[in-house]
Parts: structure tokens; sequence; C-alpha cells
């Protein structure tokens, strides 16, 4: 049940210490990576990564590509929906990743079918053991993040992410130009700390406050860069399906092609980003703040863009790794609370289904 909390969504997200952890559990071990399910040489003879998916783990895919693409290998990431219609050849050296909570997700299934039958050497990264992905990848991977009943994925959205960044150092292993193992010690020692930084963002959170006075607009928009990409466009759309509001995430560059048109002061923009590099949404948050939106800052203390914004949703300081998923946090709370003040169905919202198993 539900215990203390509202809603699901709500017991879900605050559960992200605990599922954070078992995702991580016995995975690292001395700067490697080993998944038990993995048996080493697995990956032999792998030349490029292929993520297929759909909504938030479209975007957890995002994150995961990024960070395979950092490693050194080549990699893309497809809509599922859309892998029939746009995708090139693959081979025995293509791995086609398909990211899936449920395992039943009729695109997605229907894009690893595809990839399969071309010859590509599949993985399902799932949260069902027994699923339909699961049992018909070569290889599955799991992601423990314990049952969703909330249909707004929260606490998979997380884990998968993570899963995905521990994959893509396990990947890392077998190629030879890949990522200084120094560089990658340190972000999987920042792991250990990321279910006590959750716990941090739940304690300390002003996202209540940061709705209640936002909640009067016409639009939500979502910037980020890189990793902070992935995050704003998970955060408007968790934000669209549970509040009914219009929300879009973009690039935080892309603003200026296009969107900037719509930005008023009726117009809110939540600026995420992972690090204090993080230029382009810095000076992206601004031009709009000088068209009068507020602009509010998603992520560590240490970046110019709080000195500047009219608000900040803070994270502690981590690797810039980890720090993306910290800001969604805030941004899944943010959400959550935003339906709660507009009394929406929180953890059934209309039209929408937990699985959705046709095409
Ligand atoms: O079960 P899956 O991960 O394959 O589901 C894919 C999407 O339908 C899902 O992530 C959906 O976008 C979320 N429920 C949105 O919160």
């Amino acid at each position: 049940g539900k215990g203390e909390y509202d809603h699901y969504m709500l017991k879900e997200i605050n559960n992200q210490p605990t599922s954070l952890a078992n995702t991580i559990e016995g995975r690292v071990e001395d700067g490697d990576v080993a998944f038990e399910d993995l048996s080493p040489g697995t990956f032999d003879g792998i030349e490029s990564v292929q993520f297929v998916a759909c909504g938030t783990s479209y975007h957890a895919a995002m994150y995961g590509s990024q960070l395979v693409r950092e490693a050194g290998l080549r990699t893309e990431v497809l809509r599922a929906s859309e892998y029939e219609a746009t995708t090139g050849p693959v081979d025995e050296t293509t791995l086609t990743v398909a990211v899936t909570q449920s395992g039943e997700t009729a695109d997605t299934l229907d894009a690893v079918r595809t990839a399969a039958d071309r010859g590509a050497r599949t993985l399902a990264v799932t949260n069902v053991v027994g699923s339909t992905a699961a049992r018909e990848a070569d290889d599955a991977v799991y992601i423990r993040a314990g049952p969703e009943v909330g249909v707004a994925a929260t606490k998979t959205y997380s884990s998968q992410a993570v899963t995905l960044a521990l994959l893509s150092q396990r990947l890392a292993g077998d190629v030879p130009d890949a990522t200084p193992a120094a560089d990658r010690a340190a972000m999987l020692e920042a792991l250990t700390d990321l279910p006590q930084h959750v716990e941090a963002v739940l304690e300390s959170t002003r996202a209540e406050t940061l709705a209640q006075d936002t909640l009067d607009s016409e639009s939500f928009f979502f910037i980020g860069s890189g990793l902070g990409h992935s995050v704003a466009l998970e955060g408007a759309l968790k934000f669209k399906e549970i509040t009914y509001e219009h929300a879009e995430g973009f690039a935080a560059g892309e603003l200026k092609h296009g969107p900037l048109a719509l930005v008023t002061e009726e117009t809110p923009l939540f600026a995420v980003y992972t690090s204090n590099g993080d230029e382009k949404t810095k000076t992206n948050a601004i031009e709009a703040q000088s068209r009068g939106a507020p602009i509010v800052a998603v992520g560590p203390d240490d970046n110019p863009l709080v000195d500047v914004a009219d608000a900040h949703l803070s994270v502690p300081e981590t690797h810039p790794v980890w720090a993306g998923l910290l800001a969604n946090v805030q941004l899944q709370l943010l959400s959550y609370h935003a339906a709660k003040q507009l009394g929406r169905p929180i953890d059934k919202p209309r039209n929408l289904a937990k699985s959705v198993t046709v095409e």
C-alpha cells in the first residue's frame, strides 16, 4: 500500500535512496563494474551500442548513451516507435539495448525484435524479471528498483540511468581507448554517495514552495545541456503528464532557435545543470530572463547561475555524472506538488497506462 504517503508517486520518489542502493549493490568493486548476469567477454566484438526506448525510459537511455559515447564507443539512441522507419544497418558488432522498465512496451519489443532479425546482439535493461524483453533478448540486466505503481516513472528512471551508467563503464572495459581508469574510479566512487545525496534532497527540498510560486503560469520550460539536456526533457514530460499543464524541454542552446518566441513573464524556466561548466545553460537562461521569464536554477550550489537565478532548487555537490539525477529528483517533486495543488489524480493521469502494450 501507500503507507504514510498520499500517493504512490510520492512514496516511490521517497523510496529512491533504498532503490538506488539496491541498484548499485555488489556491482562496483575496486573501480570495476560487474553485472551478475553478464559473463566476462559478453561484449567482445561489440563496436557500437544502440539504445531503443520510449518516454521516460528514452530519457534514461539518452543519459546512458552519452556516457557510452564519453567512454569511447560509438552509440546512438533511438525512439523505439521510430526504429523501423529510421534505423540504418546493424550486424553482430552492434549491441541493441532495450531500455524498458516493464519489459512489455510494444514499441520497444518491436524495435528490439527488428534489430535481432537484422543480426544485432540484444540486451534488455529492465525492472521485471521474466518480462518479455528479458526473455527475448540475448542478455538481461535488472535495474532492481522494486515494483512501481504510479503511472509516472520516478524511481525506475533513476535506477535505469544508474544501471546504464554502470553498463557504460562495463563496456568501456572491453574497448582499448576507453575513458582513463582514474576518471572512471572517481565517478564510481562518487556513486556510493548517491543514495544519501538523494536523501539530502528529499529532506531539504523547496519544490513545494516553488510549485506554489510558479503554478499560475502559461507554460513551463525546462532546459539543460549534455546530461542536463536529457534531464530537462524528463522534467518536462513528468510535469505535463501529471499536471496537465503545458511543459516543454529543450537543449539549452536551442531556445533561441524558436522556443524563445514563447518566452514571457508567464513562462517560468527551469535550468538544469550538472557542473560549473554548463555555460550554454547559463547564457540561454539569462536570455530568457531578460524576456521576463522567472528562472529557477536546478543543480549544485557552486554555479554562476545560482547568483542570477530568481530561485534555486539545490542539490549536493557530487561528480557531474550524478548531479543530473539529483536535479531530476527535485523536478519529480516539483511535478508532484504542482499536480497535487491542482487536484490532479496523480497516480493515474487521464489517457495514460502504466504499460503501453499497443503500437
Ligand atoms: O515500461 P517502459 O519503461 O518501456 O515504459 C516506457 C514509457 O511508456 C514510460 O517510460 C512512460 O513514458 C512513463 N510512465 C512516463 O512517466
